[in-house]
């Protein structure tokens, strides 16, 4: 290249670099990191297209998971009709445990199959706890709990799962531990359980006070599955909109182009939901096993996952399994009654613009949240001042607070501990939050005004009155995770710091 030509692009390099230095550090990475963005989304709206073009569908067939990987500590029992599925790879079995006993001490059923598909380091740990103690204590009950690995190992055998390990280096994914396909299981369930009829998903952060049975046998209107809406959150959140419809254009394109039929065919995609339709939580799944393969949901899903790794990560935002499922399933789901996901125990504070919405919510829906409301508030006010001094201790000692190294939250004077007011009627209360209830001391959950957490109201709220079984709201008010720990109860210490 002549000098001549070389120099203007130097003495705009040299401009750039000055610029560059007035800059502030962060700034500076702020703006790359948008310029790079831009690029990612220009070259992903670009390349949608072609991307499409290349067949990446691969049906699931019937006998898949028969020849595979999983290997259980009991053969999987493929009598039953109804099965509760848990998948972790958490190291930490005790949760499992919680949940699986919980789901069994509050079932009439005479029968529960239960499948938990676990990682190596928490399997041994789990056989020997469902040895030691839910057979002995499930006496009345027939329950069969298979302990399964190697469900990862089988996940990785199907493209998609393998083609989303290419964004192991993606900035855009900054929670690697998200690429897992633990994270994908619930979706495989209809496959790998394909003998049921229907598979009750549960996270491992749950209790089950409800009777299982109910959703055994409850009417899905003919729908691949069910769960509990969540409005508090919609769609875009999780979904680049503009360029989901460019990759389901360019799919339809190209399936509708293709003469085929039958089941190894990728089907067309559906059509792309509004971008503010309501997502639902995925802690609580209810499979409708037939459905769910018919529509070739598990394949669904796959294709927004090849497009999402082809997309550079660009497709989604806010997580990388939840997206996807959403999108597949959206408005094609059975709306479950709130009741069988009650979120967000393991939360530790609220402000009060939330709490506000929480309790217009609480006393539209239970006649007799309005007669506890204002001492509710003064309990909750109590307790957000004696966390507060807490806290503030803890942080002048130079120690962690109890919730962690997050400031403190409470000082501020407009937060409160989150509370669940209907806790009572709840059929499975969830702990997704950052204070699992495993990580808690008993003597913590246990106390009158627990240090950390989210605080449950067990009074009965159905009826317009002041009255309920628990008497004033200060007995009414405990921490929510002793509900949990009440579940382990006969496993000794647990959490004790
Ligand atoms: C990620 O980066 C590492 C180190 O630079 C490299 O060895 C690896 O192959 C990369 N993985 C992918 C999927 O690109
Ligand atoms: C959401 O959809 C509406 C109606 O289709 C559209 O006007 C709006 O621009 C969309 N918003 C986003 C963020 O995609
Ligand atoms: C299982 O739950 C029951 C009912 O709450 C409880 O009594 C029992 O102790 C629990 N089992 C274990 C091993 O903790």
């Amino acid at each position: 290249m002549a000098p001549r030509a070389r120099l203007p692009r130097l003495a705009a390099a040299l401009l750039l670099a000055a610029a560059a230095r007035a800059m502030s550090a962060t700034k500076k990475r702020k703006q790359i990191q948008k310029l790079k963005e831009l690029r990612a989304s220009e070259w992903a709206h670009r390349r949608a297209d072609k991307s499409a073009k290349k067949t990446m569908y691969y049906g699931i067939p019937d006998e898949w998971s028969r020849r595979g990987h999983i290997a259980c500590s009991r053969e999987i029992d493929r009598g039953g009709d109804f099965v509760v599925a848990v998948a972790s790879d958490a190291p930490d079995a005790v949760p499992i445990f919680a949940a699986i006993n919980s789901t069994a001490a509050n079932t009439r059923r005479r029968r529960l199959d239960v499948v938990a598909f676990v990682g190596a380091a928490a399997a041994g740990d789990l056989e020997r706890l469902v040895e030691d103690h839910l057979r002995r204590e499930g006496a009345t009950l027939d329950l069969r709990v298979s302990v399964c690995r190697g469900l990862d190992d089988q996940l990785q055998l199907r493209p998609a799962m393998r083609a989303l390990q290419m964004l192991g280096n993606s900035t855009r994914v900054k929670r690697k531990e998200l690429l897992s396909p633990f994270n994908f299981a619930a979706f495989y369930l209809p496959h790998v359980l394909a003998h049921a009829a229907r598979i009750l998903y549960l996270d491992t952060d749950v209790v089950v006070r409800g009777d299982v049975d109910e959703l055994a046998r409850m009417d899905l209107g003919g729908k691949p599955a069910a769960a509990v809406e969540d409005c508090s959150q919609v769609l875009r959140k999780y979904i680049d909109f503009p360029l989901a419809e460019a990759y389901r254009a360019a799919t339809a394109r190209r399936v509708g182009g293709r003469a085929c039929a039958g089941d190894g065919c990728e089907p067309m995609p559906r059509e792309t939901p509004g971008n503010a339709t309501c997502v639902f939580n995925r802690g609580v799944v209810l499979f409708e096993g037939r459905a769910w393969r018919a529509q070739r949901l598990a394949e669904r899903i796959e294709r927004l996952v090849v497009d999402f790794v082809h997309s550079k990560g660009a497709l989604f935002r806010a997580g990388v399994s939840q997206p996807p499922f959403l999108l597949a399933l959206a408005e094609n789901y059975h709306k479950l009654d709130g009741a069988w996901n009650v979120r967000g125990l393991g939360r530790d504070a609220v402000g009060l613009p939330e709490w506000r919405a929480i309790a217009a919510s609480a006393r539209r829906a239970f006649g007799g949240f309005a007669g506890v409301e204002r001492d509710l508030m003064r309990r909750m006010a109590a307790v957000a001042r004696l966390r507060d001094a807490a806290r503030a201790a803890a942080l002048a000692r130079g120690a962690a607070t109890p919730a962690g190294r997050v400031a403190n939250p409470y000082a501020r004077g407009d937060h409160y501990p989150y509370v669940c007011p209907h806790a009572a009627s709840a059929k499975i209360l969830h702990f997704n939050g950052e204070v699992k209830p495993w990580r808690m001391a008993r003597a913590q959950v246990s106390h009158p005004t627990p240090a950390e957490g989210a605080l449950c109201l067990w009074a009965d709220l159905g009826a317009a009155r002041r009255a309920h079984r628990c008497g004033t709201v200060e007995a009414c008010l405990t921490s929510c995770a002793g509900e949990w720990h009440r579940y382990v109860g006969g496993l000794g210490p647990l959490g004790e710091p």
